[in-house]
C-alpha cells in the first residue's frame, strides 16, 4: 500500500510550531540515581524509605517504552506512554485543533471523552451516528463523507458502549481516503477481549493512522493511569513536545513493568478467559428476564442491553448495592444499560438482583 508522507507540520496548531518544549531536569540528565542530583529541587530523603518517591520520575522510562513496544510489536520510536489513553486523546486535540476552526469526527453512541476533550479545545464536533441494526451496529461509511475535512477522526473497536468491531480493511480504506486531511485515531481499549486483528501493525504503512491502547482494562491497572499512543514517530515526537514534564508516577511505571512479565501476562490471559466465560453464561441468562428487550453481547468485557425501563432497573440494582451504567443519555440508546462483566461473585449478585426485579415496582 502506497501512502503519502504525513503533512503533520502543516496540521499542528501554528502557535505550537515554534514552541520550545520545557526541558525538565530528568529529561536533561536522565536517571537521578547515577549522579549527585542537585538539579530538581527535590528532597534528598524519601517520606517513606520503604517506597522512595522523593525523586521525579523519568518522563518516558525507556524500560517501559521498550517493554510496551515489544508487547504491542512496534518500534519504540512509535510509542508514547500517557496517563491513561484519556491523556492521549487530549494531547492529540491540543496538538492539532485550532479552537473555533478545526473539526473532529465521532460516531455516537461512543466513548464520551472524544467529544468532551474536543469541546474543551474548542473543536467543532461532527457526529456520524452509527447505524443500529437488530443484532449489530455498523459505521455509516457514506455519511462519513460529510466529515471529510476533519483533523481527527475517532473510531473505537470494539466500540464502547455497543461492543461491536469495525473491520480493519474498512478502517484502513478510510484512513487512506482522508490522509490529506487528518489523523484516524483507532481506540483499541478493549482489544484484548476480542479476537479481531489489531490495527497496530498498520501504523508503519499508513502514517495518518494512530492506535490508542490502555492498561486500564485487560491489564487490570486502571488505578495506575497508564495508556499509550502508537503512531508514526513524527506524531510521537510532536506529542512529546506538549506532554506534561513528568506524566508517569513511579509506582505506576513499576506496576506496569511487572504486568508485562511473562507470568503476569499468563495470568492476564487466564483472567480474560474467566471474564469471557462469565460473559457467555450471563448473556445466555439474559433472555429469561421479561424486562430485557434487546441484547448486544459485543466483543468486549461488557454487554449492552435494552430494557423496558432503565431508570427503574438502575434504581432497583442500586438499592441492592449493584451499580450499572445507564446509557439512555446517548443517541439511539434510550433505556439501554451497559453491564461490565465481573467476577463470579459479582455476577451472582447481579443475577440475584435481576431475579428480584419487579418491573412495575419503581
Ligand atoms: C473506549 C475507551 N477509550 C479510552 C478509555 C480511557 O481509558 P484510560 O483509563 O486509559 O484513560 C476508556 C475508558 O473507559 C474507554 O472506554
Amino acid at each position: 500500500m502506497d501512502s503519502q508522507a504525513l503533512k503533520l507540520e502543516d496540521w499542528v496548531r501554528p502557535e505550537l510550531r515554534d514552541l520550545k518544549p520545557y526541558a525538565s531536569a530528568r529529561a536533561l540528565h536522565g536517571d537521578s540515581s547515577a549522579v549527585v542530583a542537585l538539579n530538581a529541587n527535590e528532597n534528598p530523603w524519601p517520606s517513606d524509605p520503604a517506597m522512595p518517591l522523593n525523586r521525579y520520575p523519568d518522563p518516558q522510562p525507556q524500560a517501559l517504552v521498550d517493554a510496551l513496544a515489544e508487547h504491542f510489536g512496534v518500534d519504540p520510536a512509535s510509542l508514547l506512554i500517557t496517563r491513561g489513553s484519556d491523556e492521549g486523546i487530549d494531547l492529540l486535540m491540543r496538538l492539532l485543533i485550532r479552537p473555533g476552526t478545526d473539526s473532529i469526527m465521532v460516531q455516537p453512541p461512543c466513548f464520551g471523552m472524544y467529544a468532551l476533550y474536543a469541546q474543551i479545545q474548542g473543536a467543532k464536533v461532527i457526529e456520524v451516528p452509527l447505524v443500529k441494526g437488530r443484532g449489530q451496529w455498523t459505521t455509516d461509511w457514506p455519511a462519513t463523507q460529510k466529515a471529510d475535512a476533519c483533523r481527527l477522526y475517532f473510531f473505537c473497536t470494539p466500540n464502547n458502549p455497543t461492543g461491536h468491531e469495525i473491520p480493519a480493511v474498512e478502517l484502513l480504506a478510510f484512513a487512506k481516503q482522508v490522509e490529506n486531511h487528518g489523523l484516524v485515531v483507532v481506540d483499541e481499549a478493549y482489544a484484548e477481549f476480542s479476537e479481531a486483528a489489531s490495527l497496530i501493525p498498520m501504523i508503519a504503512h499508513q502514517p495518518n493512522l494512530v492506535v490508542l491502547r490502555t492498561l486500564s482494562k485487560a491489564f487490570g491497572l486502571a488505578g495506575a493511569r497508564l495508556g499509550c499512543v502508537m503512531a508514526d514517530p513524527d506524531v510521537v515526537d510532536w506529542l512529546k513536545r506538549i506532554i506534561a514534564p513528568y506524566p508517569l508516577p513511579t509506582p505506576s511505571v513499576d506496576a506496569a513493568l511487572r504486568a508485562l512479565e511473562a507470568d503476569a501476562l499468563g495470568e492476564q490471559r487466564a483472567q480474560i478467559e474467566r471474564i469471557l466465560a462469565n460473559k457467555q453464561s450471563f448473556v445466555e441468562k439474559l433472555p429469561q428476564w421479561g424486562f430485557v428487550k434487546t441484547i448486544w453481547p459485543g466483543q468486549a468485557n461488557f454487554v449492552l442491553v435494552e430494557v423496558d425501563d432503565a431508570d427503574a432497573l438502575m434504581t432497583h440494582c442500586l438499592q441492592s448495592g449493584v451499580v450499572l451504567r445507564n446509557q439512555s443519555h446517548q443517541s439511539k440508546l434510550n433505556n439501554c444499560i451497559r453491564i461490565t462483566i465481573g467476577s463470579n461473585d459479582e455476577m451472582n449478585r447481579l443475577v440475584e438482583c435481576f431475579n428480584q426485579f419487579q418491573p412495575t415496582q419503581a
